[in-house]
């Protein structure tokens, strides 16, 4: 598999602000890039940026497999992570999770029939001060609440 070129140009971009004997320092980013375009990052996928970084496919997997940011299954246009960890859970995410999946229609680890959302649960997003925390895109939503759920998911086109 051939990396698209939307792809290779953000690599190369990130790899000048590393050293070139550190082709490993660019793989966060390559990993966003590849999704970004992509949508999530398959086996194919994931050995192609090793390929094109010129790593092992081990350092490429590791990335990809340790950090929630990155999918390794499809999902749906609208990727809802929320938070259920001590914090988020001691200031009721279980209300937010609750509407969640009312409003949704999905559990946890399901999408919409329409692709549209997918719905994760995920551990602490670091944000604990701003607790219960939800996760779309690019955006965190902090001090969500059941009403806050229907504002931000009204929002989404
Ligand atoms: S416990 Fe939810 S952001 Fe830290």
């Amino acid at each position: 598999m051939e990396l698209p070129e939307p792809v290779t140009r953000r690599i190369d971009q990130a790899r000048t602000r590393y050293p070139a004997e550190e082709p490993r320092a660019a793989v966060i980013e390559a990993l966003h890039a590849a999704q970004d375009e992509l949508g999530w990052l398959d086996q194919p996928t994931l050995d192609a940026v090793a390929d094109y970084l010129g790593l092992e496919p081990i350092k490429v997997y590791e990335a990809a497999t340790f950090y929630d940011m990155f999918n390794r299954e499809p999902v749906g246009r609208h990727h809802v992570r929320v938070c259920t960890n001590i914090s988020c859970w001691l200031c009721d995410s279980d209300a937010v999770t609750d509407r969640l999946r009312e409003r949704l229609g999905i559990d946890f680890g399901e999408t919409t029939s329409d692709g549209r959302f997918t719905l994760t649960e995920v551990e602490c997003l670091g944000a604990c001060g701003g607790a219960p925390v939800i996760w779309i895109g690019r955006s965190y939503y902090e001090n969500a609440t059941p009403e806050r759920v229907e504002e931000i998911l009204d929002g989404l086109e």
